[in-house]
């Protein structure tokens, strides 16, 4: 019994830290949808501009706003009701790092693991 369980927890595991980091090799202009916040309250980015975050209700909903509170421009990206984020034309300004805010670590026991990021790379 012992070692169905540390089997089965073997397993978990690895499908947990192959679901941690994605990666997403766009051309510039291919669309792209973005699912990382779905059911979160945020998605967050990291991009060569700086951390930026687009919150999915209030004022700013579905914009980017930069670390100093500032909006910037956002109509290459559609926010869908379930927090599905499509980025319409990638550019070399969109590729960094995406993941939904707040992103914890997952804890299974005793152990805690790298919450899933979305790795965007965008090639001319
Ligand atoms: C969320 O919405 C998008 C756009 O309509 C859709 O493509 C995606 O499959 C939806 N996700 C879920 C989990 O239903």
């Amino acid at each position: 019994m012992v070692h169905v369980a540390t089997i089965l927890a073997i397993l978990l595991l690895t499908v947990v830290s192959d679901a941690s980091i994605s990666t997403a090799r766009l051309r510039t202009g291919q669309s792209f949808l973005i699912r990382e916040a779905e059911n979160a309250n945020a998605l967050a980015r990291t991009v060569a501009a700086g951390p930026q975050k687009m919150e999915f209700s209030g004022r700013n909903r579905g914009k980017w706003v930069d670390q100093n509170g500032r909006v910037v421009s956002s109509e290459n990206f559609r926010l869908f009701q379930n927090g599905s984020v499509l980025l319409k034309h990638a550019r070399p300004s969109d590729a960094g790092t995406y993941q939904k805010d707040p992103n914890p670590m997952i804890r299974i026991g005793d152990m805690g693991y790298a919450p899933p990021i979305l790795i965007i790379q965008v090639q001319n």
